[in-house]
This record gives structure tokens, sequence and C-alpha cells, in this order.
């Protein structure tokens, strides 16, 4: 959320910029220009999920917590055991076996069928959720 809006802005910033520096209008049709370009990339940026929010509606809450043991390891656990958001992907597409708590692994895998299903943009706001818990 935060790092599209920061990009926006530097984005407009810099459109802005240029076509003040190549136009060299008044100072109003200056300010116009500069809102017109913020509003196009603006509306070619799509809206980035909450990490915290996104992870909360799948569901993985009920079983994981940020810093304690609940059903399953915490969230800081997890992100410890995984070396890159690479591998992590790779577990969450049923692509490779678990490496945190492998003797409760039953209870994640019904899990794993339903974060395999998610598009790639999905999966990738959980994998920096998660990793962004790393110490
Ligand atoms: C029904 C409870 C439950 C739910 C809901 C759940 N998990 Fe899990 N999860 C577990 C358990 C138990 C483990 C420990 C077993 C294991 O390591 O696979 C685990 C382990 C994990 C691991 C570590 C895998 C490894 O290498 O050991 C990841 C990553 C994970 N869960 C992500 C998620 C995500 C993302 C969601 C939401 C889409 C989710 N979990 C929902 C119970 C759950």
């Amino acid at each position: 959320m935060k790092k599209v809006k920061i990009s926006v802005l530097a984005l407009s910033m810099l459109f802005g910029a240029g076509l003040l520096t190549s136009c060299g209008g008044s100072e109003e049709q200056k300010e116009t220009a500069t809102e017109i370009t913020t509003e196009e990339v603006a509306a070619e940026v799509p809206a980035a999920k909450d990490g915290a929010e996104f992870y909360k509606t799948s569901g993985c809450v009920a079983c994981h917590q940020v810093d304690k043991k609940l059903v399953g390891p915490s969230i800081i656990d997890i992100a410890a055991a995984y070396a890159d958001e690479a591998t992590l992907t790779a577990f969450l597409k049923g692509e490779s076996a678990a490496i945190v708590d492998p003797a409760q692994a039953a209870l994640m895998t019904p899990q794993v069928e339903i974060t395999k299903k998610m598009s790639a943009e999905d999966l990738q706001v959980i994998v920096s959720y998660i990793m962004g818990h790393k110490k």
C-alpha cells in the first residue's frame, strides 16, 4: 500500500517536473499539467492489497498469530525458517514439503490447496506479509 503510494508520488513528480521544464507555461497551467499526470499514473497502478488485511481474510490468522504458536507456528517462526520469498512461495504452491513443523503438516496441507489456487499477485501479498516479519 505504502510502496504504491510512494511510487505514484515519485512518478507524478518526475512527470510533473518533465512537463514543467518542457512547456514552461504560467503557474496555473503548470498545476493543471501535474494534476492530470498524477491521475493518469494512478489509474495505471492497481490498488495494492493490504498484506495484514488480506492475510486475515484468507483465514490464515485462525491458526497463525504473529508472535506466538497457536495451532500453527507463528509468522515470525515461519519467516525465520524460510531463506527467501521464492522458497516460501514454492511451499504455498505445493511444490515443496513443510520445514517448520512437518509433524503437524496434515493441518496445513488443506490450506496449501487454497493458497496454490491463488493468483500470483495474491500469493505475493501473503508471502511479502509473512517475510516482512523476518528479523
Ligand atoms: C487449520 C489451521 C491452519 C490454517 C487455517 C493455516 N495454517 Fe498454516 N500451518 C498450520 C500448521 C499446523 C502448520 C505446521 C505444519 C507445517 O509446518 O506445515 C502450518 C504451517 C504453515 C507454514 C510453514 C510451512 C512449513 O514449511 O513448515 C506456512 C508458510 C503457513 N502455514 C502458511 C499459512 C497461510 C498463508 C495460511 C492462510 C492461507 C495458513 N497457513 C493457514 C495450520 C494452519
